[in-house]
Order: C-alpha cells, then structure tokens, then sequence
C-alpha cells in the first residue's frame, strides 16, 4: 500500500494545501521563518490534512475552506512536532536533523507557539464555531496527553490502559479531529460525523501503536528517526511493557532497568528481548483490531474513491514502514 497511490484521488488539493501552508508561515522575523520553513520543507507523510480531504470528500467538493482546514490541522501536529523533539531530546527527524539540534531548544519551543497561534489565526478565518471548539479542544488534549506522558517516564508499572490514555491524548485526538473537521465543514449528518469520529480515533491509535514498534525494530533510514528515542528518555511503550512481563526474569529485569534509568546503554540487548517475547506480534494484532474497527465504522457509506482511500489509509498505518 503505498501513500500516494492514496493520496491520488486528492493530489490537486494536496498541492493547494501545500501552497496554503507555506503562504501561511510568513513573519516578520526571520529566525520565525528559518526555523518554520525549516521543519516545513523536511516533508512529512501530511497524514493528517489527507484525512481532512479524504473525510470531507465523502460529503461535498473540496473547496478553499477544506485547504485551510488541512493546512491548520497539519500545523498543529507541526507545532507539536517542535515541541515533542525538545521534550524527547530527539536529534533526527524526517531524515535531518531536528529543529531543536540545528537551532536550539529555545527556537524550537518559540517558533513552536507561533506555529500553533498561526493555527489559530487561520482556524478563525473559517468562521465557524464547531470547528474551533473542536480544534481548540483537541489541542489541549495532546498538551495533556505529552504532560502525562512526562508523568510516567521511567514508570515501568505504568498500566495498559493509562498508557493508551496517553497515546489517545497525544496522537489519537489530532487524527479524529482531522476527520471530525471534514465532516464539520462538509455538512455531514451528526450521524454520519460520529462514524468519521470513531475512524479517526481508533486510526491514531493504530498509527501510534506501529509507531511505538518501530522505535524498537524500524530501520532508521526509513522511519527518518532514531531507534531507541523512546528507551533512551524512559518512555515506557507498550512493546516495552508486554516484553517486561513476558520473557525470562533476567530479560524482564533488563528491560525494566532500561525503562527505570533510560539511556541506550542495553538497547541491543533490549531489542532482542522484545523481538524473543512476541511483544512485536502482539502490539501489531492490537493495531490490526483498531484498524477493524475503523473500516467497520465507515462501512455504511457508499463506494467511492473517498472511502476506499481512508481503508487504504488505515491499513497504510499499520503495515508502513515510515
Ligand atoms: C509523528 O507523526 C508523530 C506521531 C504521532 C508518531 P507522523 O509520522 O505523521 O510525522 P510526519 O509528519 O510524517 O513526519
Ligand atoms: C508523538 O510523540 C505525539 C506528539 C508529537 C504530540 P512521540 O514522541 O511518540 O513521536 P515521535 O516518535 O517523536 O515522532
Ligand atoms: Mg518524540
Ligand atoms: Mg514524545
């Protein structure tokens, strides 16, 4: 499955979208547009504003308004993006080095805050009150979701569900905002804008969910990142925890040392006992299950190329190897 084999039925729009975004940036200040252009032009897979298109490409044509939206939605998770690699300390990203390594924590975070308040400036154009209620609230949820996240590092008895929570706040809340939109400014019945709703939700947990197994068992090249970024600050994943709880007591005790202390030291060692204790297996079946779950909550909506897209998309999220 490839991405722009998905993407073909939207690619007009996406280079609207794309133009929406870099005339969006501009700003008086120049390390504001270094440091933005600079994150910008690194790519990305624009996941996020292809959900926007895609779900409100069911419902009505695409017109300028949908382009503004997918822009807001992907410089929402681009704010996030600066912000989460100063947290996590990460040097590499989508290949090159990170915001944070080339021009400092500080940049980073400030260029960060004008990425979203540029979100929101864009947002309010739209004039329309749902959409800012759910933009607004799902940004606040992520800030949540990465603070909670802080809460639990080097927590290895962290539990399944409050690691989930975390992964719904953080990753999951943007991809159903990004659907939830599509339906919102497409006039899509309450109805029909719940079923995009579960969609979302439920792909952002699979997304994350494979996210978390390739930090341990991608290939750098690929996935543009290092491995190892979430064992190094002592983010306990859920990879990480099912291998603690299923392997030898000496490997149990390894990874639960790596969670407690972080750092790269054992990752080697790590990765085999997580790779020897099926957890990779195990966190794929629970992706597959979420990715059910969406397709099934879009499945009463009538053929089109829309449709077929967001159950190529779900299924892309799962199977990517980037
Ligand atoms: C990265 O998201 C952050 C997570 C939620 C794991 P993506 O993998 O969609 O990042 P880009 O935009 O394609 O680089
Ligand atoms: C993803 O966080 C969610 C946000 C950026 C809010 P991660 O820390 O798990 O994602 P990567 O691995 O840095 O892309
Ligand atoms: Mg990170
Ligand atoms: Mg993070």
């Amino acid at each position: 499955m490839s991405l722009s084999f998905i993407h073909a039925c939207i690619a007009e729009d996406m280079r609207m979208v794309d133009g929406v975004i870099r005339q969006s940036l501009h700003s008086e200040v120049t390390l504001v547009n270094q440091v933005a252009e600079y994150i910008v032009n690194s790519g990305g897979k624009r996941l996020r504003p292809m959900l926007v298109l895609l779900s409100a490409g069911l419902f009505s044509n695409i017109q300028a308004q949908h382009h503004q939206l997918a822009a807001v939605v992907e410089f929402i998770h681009t704010a996030t993006l600066l912000h989460d690699d100063v947290v996590d300390e990460s040097s590499k990203r989508r290949g090159q080095s990170t915001a944070n390594a080339l021009f400092g924590n500080a940049a980073s975070v400030l260029v960060g805050d004008f990425v979203y308040s540029r979100a929101f400036q864009m947002m309010v154009s739209v004039h329309n009150m749902r959409v800012m209620e759910v933009l607004s609230h799902a940004t606040n949820v992520i800030a949540e979701g990465e603070v909670l996240q802080l809460l639990n590092v080097n927590n290895a008895d962290i539990s399944d569900d409050a690691y989930l929570q975390v992964i719904h706040y953080k990753t999951a809340k943007l991809f159903e905002a990004a659907t939830r939109l599509g339906a919102i400014i497409s006039n899509a019945s309450p109805h029909d804008e719940a079923a995009l709703t579960v969609y979302g939700m439920h792909l952002g947990t699979a997304f994350q969910l494979i996210d978390d197994i390739l930090d341990l068992s991608g290939d750098s090249e690929a996935i543009g990142k290092n491995l190892g970024d979430d064992l190094a600050e002592g983010k306990p994943t859920l990879p990480l925890l099912y291998a603690m709880r299923n392997s030898s007591a000496e490997q149990s005790q390894l990874i639960r040392n790596a969670i407690e202390h972080g750092g790269l030291d054992h990752l080697q060692e790590v990765i085999v006992a997580v790779k020897s204790s099926g957890a990779l297996a195990h966190v794929k079946k629970l992706a597959d299950a979420e990715v059910a779950i969406c397709c099934a909550a879009i499945a009463h909506f009538p053929p089109s190329t829309f449709k077929q897209a967001l159950i190529d998309l779900a299924h892309f999220s799962v199977e990517r190897s980037y």
